[in-house]
């Protein structure tokens, strides 16, 4: 096999066999296939897409680059939800001892953030003593006991993946919906679920800004899944507005919290309980999440994970040293709220990294006092920014200088746009 000619086809339009895919994901994962030439073939891909019998190779190829997690010896049905990521989205932290309250098993491997879209690991590590880097039979000791774990997805999953990733990063083609797909899919069946659930963002704060370009990565992941043997769904679901009331590390941990608890921001609720009955139906489990929510099951399995994981569950959260509202500027209805600004803010007062290695403050985010819909009065607070560096205050408030708009025309998108699968 020759890159050159693996690239040259793919530039002028041609399908790629299996046998090529295969062959260039091995040979870049091993070094042979230069960095260089793999970008090329990305931006390739970038311009021409990739045909389903592509996608499923390009999958297989970095799967096989690394482990595949096995728990089909567990007594409970595993199942398993990722999110492509948003602003607020703190689902994972309810969902996951939620649906194990329910009777299924879920192995959760989560990132941690970059850029404006928060990771579920570092939200988890605001908890004092909490860790997420469990050695893989620690992982299934808690999964086994307690029914649910959120940890670092290993080293050892879809290795290639981590590094094209790097590479795709810095090479502008992350923006292609066959090799977000692969991406995804190859890390979520490495993890050894027999079902999964996707949650597709759509709007300003998501990879994807409009429902058409949504539904085609929830259609190309669902293929790739259900191709592969895992029960795959998806659903397409509002990233324009922050989801909840609170954006940051802490601060999302605290409204969670309030969730399990039986209250919290009814669309944190809402979506909550739409993916668990999702995830519930594809682990063929017949039970009403909404039920384990407010009889206190889910909490009573949360308290149970933390522990588990060398976390506190009655431990104070950290806070931010300082605090500065931004005043409404006028009385009326907020009609909008944009999600990436809110994300870039909370990002730039320190809830979220520039790079990679880079650490990220606990106490630090953005709390919103009204959402789009909600009314507003001139001078009084509607957002409040959180910061252990006050420095840090007027790059965040100019991230959210156009972000709201009172009496403006509107028009949200539903919490639940669609569903695939
Ligand atoms: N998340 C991933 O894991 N991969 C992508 O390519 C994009 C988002």
């Amino acid at each position: 096999m020759d890159a050159v000619e693996v690239i040259a086809a793919k530039r002028d339009g041609r399908e790629l066999t299996g046998a090529q895919i295969a062959w260039t994901v091995d040979a870049y994962t091993r070094g042979e296939v230069a960095e260089e030439q793999m970008s090329a073939l990305c931006m390739a891909v970038v311009w021409r897409g990739m045909t389903r019998a592509e996608v499923g190779a390009w999958t297989e190829a970095m799967l096989r680059s690394g482990e595949r997690l096995d728990f089909s010896d567990l007594a409970r049905p595993t199942t398993d939800k990722h999110s492509t990521g948003g602003v607020g989205d703190k689902i994972t932290l309810v969902l996951t001892p939620l649906v194990a309250a329910c009777g299924a098993a879920v192995p959760q491997l989560s990132g941690r953030g970059l850029g404006h879209t928060g990771g579920t690991l570092d939200k988890l590590e605001a908890i004092p003593g909490w860790r997420g880097d469990l050695a893989p039979a620690d992982m299934r000791r808690v999964l086994a006991d307690v029914g649910a774990v959120v940890c670092a997805a290993g080293p050892g999953l879809a290795p290639a993946d981590r590094r094209l990733y790097a590479l795709r990063d810095v090479t502008g083609t992350v923006e292609s919906i066959p090799l977000i797909a692969a991406s995804i899919m190859s890390k979520k069946l490495a993890e050894g679920t027999a079902s999964l659930v996707l949650d597709v963002k759509v709007g300003s704060g998501a990879f994807m800004k409009d429902p058409a370009s949504a539904r085609e990565l929830a259609e190309t992941m669902v293929a790739i899944g259900t191709d592969h043997g895992v029960r795959t769904r998806a659903l397409l679901t509002a990233m324009d507005a922050p989801l909840g009331r609170a954006v940051g590390n802490a601060v999302e941990v605290a409204e969670a919290v309030e969730v399990l608890a039986g209250g919290g921001p009814s669309d944190v609720v809402e979506l909550t309980l739409a993916l668990a009955r999702e995830m519930l139906e594809a682990a063929g489990i017949a039970a009403d999440p909404a039920a384990a929510l407010r009889g206190g099951a889910a909490m009573d399995v949360w308290r149970r994970m933390v522990a588990a994981q060398g976390g506190d569950p009655d431990a104070p959260l950290p806070a931010a040293a300082e605090r500065r509202d931004i005043l409404a500027p006028a009385t009326g209805t907020l009609t909008r709220l944009d999600a990436r600004a809110v994300g870039v803010a909370a990002w730039r007062l320190g809830a979220g990294r520039a790079r990679k290695e880079d650490p990220v403050s606990p106490g630090a985010g953005v709390l919103l006092h009204a959402k789009p819909g909600e009314p507003v009065r001139a001078g009084r607070p509607l957002l409040t920014l959180l910061t252990d560096e006050p420095a840090r205050f007027d790059r965040a408030a100019e991230a959210l200088a156009d972000a709201f708009e009172v009496d403006g025309p509107g028009g949200r998108l539903p919490l639940v746009l669609d569903r695939v699968g």
